[in-house]
């Protein structure tokens, strides 16, 4: 059975890109501090596959302790999910994110070298596209311009140093996976988004509104140029995310692949927010505030390459999301 080490496995799209994993054969372990997740989150997992991964609660920045992991284990492949991921957060914090995100990643690179594992899926961003001409993004635009925030200057930086060591290393297959708006959660509510502390991103807010938690949302902006003034975004159930990263791990190859994982099209913070309204029946308060100082107005995915490379397309909805999503807030009160 093929070994996958999943870095940052108990985390959103970590743990359920492990749930796919596990419910397509593949052995998992799971690494990873719990800085911005929880423990509990391996039980439910195993709940949703009758699948136990094996769990070491360790730091990446712990070099020897993560080379001996690598002795004792012959990895398939390796998936980075680890990393800290706060836009705002980065912004204050960028020491840390800098040296915690791409340390981290050349600890793993270390490890895969001299253990001869030659299979790397890197969990990267949208961010990386900084500002371009078009809304639409494709794998082929040149990245790292007008990036507005340490976090997304660190997967740009992880992307090309990924790009320098497939240059000197000709037996790696590394494939970076650019996401969009990943939202919602496995059907059974059992996993979702879930972060410490306050949320940057619209979802958890809307899912801290719907609990009473914050008494209304704020809309950051409604005079960009789009068709109802609020941004856009290509909104990617989060399991349709993990799935490509099963369809990735099918697919490497040598070098460096790059693929944009979305749905192709966009929708608006005000479309998002009413359709959850409506499926919920819930009334979600909103106030319509200055922009956030950094947002784009509109961004999506071109992810034709993905569909013809990898044989991936999402299958789900943003109203299959918010179903979920009600699912998970049912035992997550
Ligand atoms: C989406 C839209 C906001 C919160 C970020 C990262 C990106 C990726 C996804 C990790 C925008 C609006 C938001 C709120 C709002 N993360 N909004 N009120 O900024 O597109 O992307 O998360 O890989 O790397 O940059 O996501 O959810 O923060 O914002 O109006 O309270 O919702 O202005 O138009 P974003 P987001």
């Amino acid at each position: 059975m093929k070994k996958i080490l999943v870095t940052g496995g108990t985390g959103f799209i970590g743990s359920h890109t492990v749930v796919e994993l596990l419910n397509a054969g593949y052995d998992v372990d799971i690494i990873d501090n719990l800085c911005n997740s929880k423990a509990s989150v391996i039980d439910k997992i195993s709940e949703i596959t009758g699948k136990k991964p094996t769990f070491y609660q360790q730091d990446l920045l712990n070099q020897p302790a993560l080379d001996q992991l690598f002795q004792t284990n012959k990895y398939y492949a390796v998936m980075h999910f680890a990393g800290l991921k706060s836009v705002s957060e980065s912004q204050v914090k960028p020491y840390e994110y800098h040296h915690n995100n791409i340390v981290s990643t050349l600890n793993i690179i270390k490890c895969m070298l001299e253990h001869k594992v030659n299979r790397l899926i890197f969990s990267s961003s949208a961010t990386v596209y900084g500002t371009q001409d078009s809304p639409e993004c494709f794998e082929s635009m040149v990245t790292g311009q007008g990036i507005t925030n340490p976090y997304g200057r660190t997967k740009y930086f992880i992307e090309e140093i990924l790009k320098d060591v497939s240059a000197g290393h000709p037996e790696l297959s590394i494939t970076l996976l650019r996401y969009f708006n990943p939202i919602g959660n496995h059907p059974s509510g059992l996993i979702g988004e879930d972060p410490n502390g306050i949320p940057n991103n619209i979802m958890p807010v809307i899912i801290r509104v719907a609990q009473g938690k914050i008494a209304k949302l704020k809309v950051f902006g409604n005079d960009y140029d789009t068709p109802d003034g609020t941004g856009q975004r290509d909104f990617i159930h989060v399991v349709d995310l993990a799935k490509g990263h099963i369809a990735a791990l099918k697919h490497m190859q040598k070098g460096v692949n790059i693929y944009n994982l979305g749905t192709g099209t966009a929708n608006s913070v005000l479309e998002l927010i009413y359709s959850f309204e409506r499926i919920s029946g819930q009334k979600i308060p909103y106030e319509i505030v200055d922009r956030r100082p950094g947002d784009l107005g509109a961004v999506w995915a071109n992810s034709a390459k993905a569909n013809a490379e990898l044989g991936w397309r999402t299958q789900l909805t943003i109203e299959d999301a918010i179903t979920d999503t009600l699912q998970y807030l049912k035992l997550h009160q």
